[in-house]
């Protein structure tokens, strides 16, 4: 049983300056929720209480908002906003979150590295925070579910578009269900002539506790840092890997493009937004 999830949260947002200058990108929100409440309520909807977040300098807002917020509270008492007070203490009763940090951003692997000593000697959960996943089933959990018939390693994949295949982990995999590849080899963020194929990982990793030594061996991959990639293409040697074709819609949040989609999508899920965004949309077009 999957009980724990490391969630990465100490990258410098560079790709959303200058609104990441002074806040995490993890609170940019989707309309009224950031997108780290997304990844939290992902976990927890799939039966996981105990989340790491490794932040950094200039992450605060992040512990702040899963935390309790007197002033907020007693303002909508006093107001008799009861419903929107509902709202924001269940925000702080989510999950038992605890923080690591990490001093200096050495990469992904480095920052799954810090959660270590919380994970303990067991499998854990890893959801990075740009990416949203809409599905029935949540996306980790439908990890979880292949992970524990294998008890191995469970990456989720999705086909990439070209020119896109450099911002990804692409993986070679043999297909041995219908959403289901062995996977034979990784690489971090390959040229379109190295890529093996056109499957990348999409920020869903169920690990095994071995996964923390080969990091520790990996050394510094693309871009100078430390690649969660790279200590999982040294994990394929030694045991099976699964990558797994999930079923959901996926918003990569770190894309400007992709972002203003998902608030679009998710307003026209909204009962009091959706006749005025369509009809707003509809009048563009
Ligand atoms: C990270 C991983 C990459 C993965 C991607 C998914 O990259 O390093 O392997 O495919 O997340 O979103 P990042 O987007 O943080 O640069």
């Amino acid at each position: 049983m999957i009980k724990k999830a490391v969630i990465p949260a100490a990258g410098l947002g560079t790709r959303f300056l200058p609104a990441t200058k002074s806040m995490p990108k993890e609170m940019l929100p989707i309309i009224d929720k950031p997108i780290i409440h997304f990844v939290v309520e992902e976990a927890i909807f799939s039966g996981i209480e105990d989340i790491i977040v490794v932040t950094g300098r200039g992450k605060r807002a992040i512990e702040d908002y899963f935390d309790a917020s007197p002033e907020i509270e007693n303002h909508l008492v006093r107001n008799k906003k009861y419903e929107l007070l509902r709202e924001v203490q269940d925000i702080s009763s989510l999950a038992d979150i605890h923080y690591i940090r990490q001093k200096d951003p050495k990469g992904l692997g480095d920052a799954v590295l810090k959660a270590e000593k919380h994970v303990g000697d067991e499998p854990f959960a890893v959801l990075l925070g740009d990416d949203i996943i809409k599905a029935g089933t949540p996306c980790i959990k439908q990890l979880m579910n292949l992970f524990e018939k294998h008890k191995r390693a469970v990456i989720g994949v999705e086909e990439v578009a070209k020119e896109k295949i450099k911002d990804y982990g692409i993986i070679k995999g043999k297909k041995i269900d219908q959403s289901i590849y062995l996977i034979e080899n990784i690489i971090e963020k390959p040229s379109l002539e190295e890529a093996p194929s056109n499957i990348g990982t999409v920020g869903r990793y169920v690990l095994t506790p071995e996964t923390f030594d080969y990091i520790k061996k990996t050394p510094p991959g693309k871009g100078n840092e430390m690649q969660l990639t790279d200590a999982i293409k040294m994990l394929i040697g030694e045991e099976d890997v699964y990558g797994y074709a999930f079923s959901g819609k996926r918003y990569d949040a770190g894309n400007k493009a992709e972002y203003v989609k998902a608030i679009v999508d998710f307003a026209l899920e909204r009962e009091e937004l959706k006749k005025d965004v369509k009809r707003y949309l509809e009048g563009l077009t």
